[in-house]
């Protein structure tokens, strides 16, 4: 049923983003194939990184549900088994490309596939480089998921890729742990960088130069004992734009991560005038965390928000939400994103469609958009096509506009980002105990 959402006056309070999703797949699937147990906190709940969960349970991995967090029993390089059925991404281009890069390396035959979004997005971007490597796959139209993949002992390649994609990167990085010699995988931009980071954690080094990375199959990962995932900063982007966009605003949103291969929407709005105010800066695992602050004193983006080459890279995920906020403020150009029509929807299509129909004028392109700035909103219904950025982008939206909105499948948060809606409504009604908080800190 869609959800009808109405102006906003007031947000205020204090959020701790939830775990961060792109984090813990890689966190589950690296404590899978270690020796020893991982507990990791703060595991997004989201039901992309379940189905994580579910497809690694299925290849005989034990992961426990307790009060601190996931356990997960590692089983070794060599210890997966193989699953009585085919494994099921269901909306997860992570989960599919990344276990791809593992099932490869395993000297049984796997299925997998996912809902029907997934099974229109693009493999051959994995399938190719990982049968250079000596996988054999079959795909539909040798493209789509279903993949069926019988691995093995894999032997090391250089793939230099055209594509800025992490999830392609992290891949081969995971297949290159089961390759005899070097993995070596050259980016056009470097993508956002977890997996790395992560795998160092878990004692194999990676050696990165500039867009390049290297990775060497002699290694048995060694369980860190314990993981915190940081708050997502994707999910973290839609309550800030909603900060920025509503006048009375008083926003605290808690450890978030900042890693600068993922926060291009940081720099992009700084760029156009934004005044962010980002405190408590530390490292958590590995990975920069700290605290963003939004309130009616922080400058809004007056200029035109533009996102070109590494910039459109490392704010991929954000485009939707920048769309909806450079169309309120000072406007967005954005080139260099032909991938948006490949993700969990034609993003591009999606945003133009919905701009549109809250009565944005704009111009859409192969590979980006150009958005007049100081657009006026008014409610309309979105059509998400069970997009979770794009439900919670418009409803980001529908905080400014003139009328309610009605998101046609709300359900769709859950994807990524499962209390947004009710996060959302208790910013709306927080009342002074939350106001002073907030002027405390
Ligand atoms: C992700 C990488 C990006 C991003 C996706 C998550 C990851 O995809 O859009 O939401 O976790 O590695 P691509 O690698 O396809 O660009």
């Amino acid at each position: 049923m869609a959800r009808r959402l109405e102006p906003a006056r007031r947000l205020r309070g204090r959020v701790r983003a939830p775990g961060d999703k792109s984090i813990s797949h890689r966190m589950a699937m690296l404590a899978a194939i270690a020796d020893g147990e991982t507990l990791i906190e703060s595991y997004s709940a989201s039901a992309d990184c379940l189905a994580t969960l579910e497809c690694l349970r299925r290849l005989g991995v034990a992961a426990q549900a307790t009060a601190e967090g996931l356990l997960i029993q590692g089983v070794g390089r060599s210890g997966l088994r193989p699953s009585s059925g085919a494994l099921d991404a269901a909306n997860s281009g992570t989960t599919i490309r990344l276990l791809a890069g593992i099932l490869a390396g395993q000297p049984f035959e796997t299925v997998i596939t996912g809902d029907a979004s997934l099974r229109r997005r693009p493999m051959r971007r994995v399938i190719e480089p990982l049968r250079r490597m000596g996988a054999t796959i079959s795909a539909a139209e040798d493209d789509l998921a279903p993949l069926v993949i019988r691995g093995g002992r894999l032997r090391g390649i250089t793939h230099e890729s055209a594509l800025a994609s992490a999830q392609v990167k992290s891949c081969l990085l995971l297949a290159g742990l089961f390759a005899a010699g070097e993995t070596v995988v050259i980016e056009p931009i470097p993508t956002r960088d977890h997996t790395e980071r992560l795998l160092s954690a878990f004692g194999v080094p990676v050696v990165v130069s500039g867009a390049t990375r290297r990775v060497s199959g002699d290694y048995r990962l060694q369980s860190p004992g314990r993981l915190r995932a940081p708050g997502d900063f994707s999910a973290a982007a839609f309550l800030l734009a909603a900060g920025l966009m509503v006048e009375d605003a008083a926003v605290c949103l808690e450890g978030v991560g900042l890693n600068p291969t993922r926060a291009g929407l940081l720099t992009a709005l700084r760029d156009a005038g934004a005044s962010l105010d980002i405190r408590n800066e530390r490292l958590e695992g590995g990975e920069p965390i700290g605290d963003l602050f939004v309130s009616s004193t922080t400058a809004r983006p007056q200029r035109q928000i533009r996102l070109e080459g590494p910039l459109t890279a490392n704010a991929i995920d954000e485009i939707p939400v920048l769309s909806v906020l450079g169309a309120y403020f000072g406007g967005l150009h954005v080139t260099d994103a032909s991938e948006l029509r490949v993700k969990e929807s034609d993003r591009l299509a999606l945003i133009a469609r919905n701009l549109r129909a809250m009565g944005v004028e704009l111009e859409a392109r192969a590979d980006g958009l150009t958005i007049p700035g100081r657009q006026r909103f008014r409610g309309a219904t979105i059509e998400t096509a069970g997009d979770h950025r794009i439900a919670m982008a418009f409803a980001i939206g529908a905080l400014v506009a003139e009328g309610p909105t009605f998101i046609d499948d709300p359900a769709c948060v859950g994807v990524s980002f499962p209390g947004f809606f009710t996060v959302l409504e208790q910013l709306q009604r927080s009342g002074s105990a939350e106001e002073k908080l907030l002027a405390q800190s």
